[in-house]
């Protein structure tokens, strides 16, 4: 019988590096208020950082994923057609809040650990701070929603419909 399909070895590290990120950069961005003033910069770089990396490992799997052999379906009829449409909203989602937080890191004016430093936008007009920061806060926490939502269908997918789906997602034992 033929082996059933899995992704590439490249594919399924750089999905799990994503998952990590996006939790320690959501849980970072949670926590900040909670440190010190003078901590603050430090915590904030490093939630920025982890935003940067994410960046580029979202370059590298698109083109990793449109380079790779097509992906044969895990569901049939109008399920695959959510599960994918889920896929390509997480891609927009994960694109979404790197250059949301890119322009909130703009108007804000921030620096990498005082290394590299931006100059606030307009820092007199807040108005374009808190807009931003709204649509960073809410593009993230959509991630959160949707990833929620595409992990439970994998669990279902393994332990109640027993069909080895996250094997797909995992490394060869
Ligand atoms: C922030 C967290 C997560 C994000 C952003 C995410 C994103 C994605 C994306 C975009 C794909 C489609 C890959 C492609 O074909 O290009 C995918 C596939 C997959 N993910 Fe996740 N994922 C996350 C967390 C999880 C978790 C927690 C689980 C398991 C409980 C999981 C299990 C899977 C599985 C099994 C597949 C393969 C589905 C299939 O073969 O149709 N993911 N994920
Ligand atoms: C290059 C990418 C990113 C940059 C430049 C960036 C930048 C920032 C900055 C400057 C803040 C303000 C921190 C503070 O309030 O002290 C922030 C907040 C936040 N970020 Fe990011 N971020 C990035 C990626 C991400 C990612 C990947 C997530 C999680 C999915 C995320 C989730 C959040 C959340 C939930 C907040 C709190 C929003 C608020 O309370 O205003 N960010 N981000």
């Amino acid at each position: 019988m033929a082996e059933p399909f899995r992704y590439n070895r490249t594919m399924i590290a750089l999905h799990w590096l994503t998952a990590a990120l996006i939790a320690t950069a959501w849980i970072g961005a949670q926590v900040i208020d909670f440190f010190p003033r003078d901590l603050r910069m430090p915590v904030r770089s490093t939630h920025i950082l982890l935003g940067l990396i994410l960046a580029a490992t979202l370059l590298v799997r698109v083109a990793v994923r449109l380079t790779s052999p097509p992906v044969p379906p895990a569901n049939a009829g109008l399920f695959e057609r959510i599960a994918q449409l889920g896929h390509i909203l997480l891609y927009i989602l994960m694109a979404a809040v790197v250059l949301i937080g890119m322009g909130y890191a703009f108007v804000r004016g921030e620096t990498l650990y005082g290394l590299v430093s931006l100059a606030a936008y307009a820092p007199a007009d807040r108005s374009w701070r808190h807009l931003v920061g709204e649509w960073h806060e809410l593009a993230a926490n959509a991630i959160l929603i949707v990833a929620g939502g595409h992990a439970a269908a994998a669990l279902f997918h393994h332990y109640v419909l027993r069909d080895g789906l996250l094997r797909r997602m995992m490394p060869a034992a």
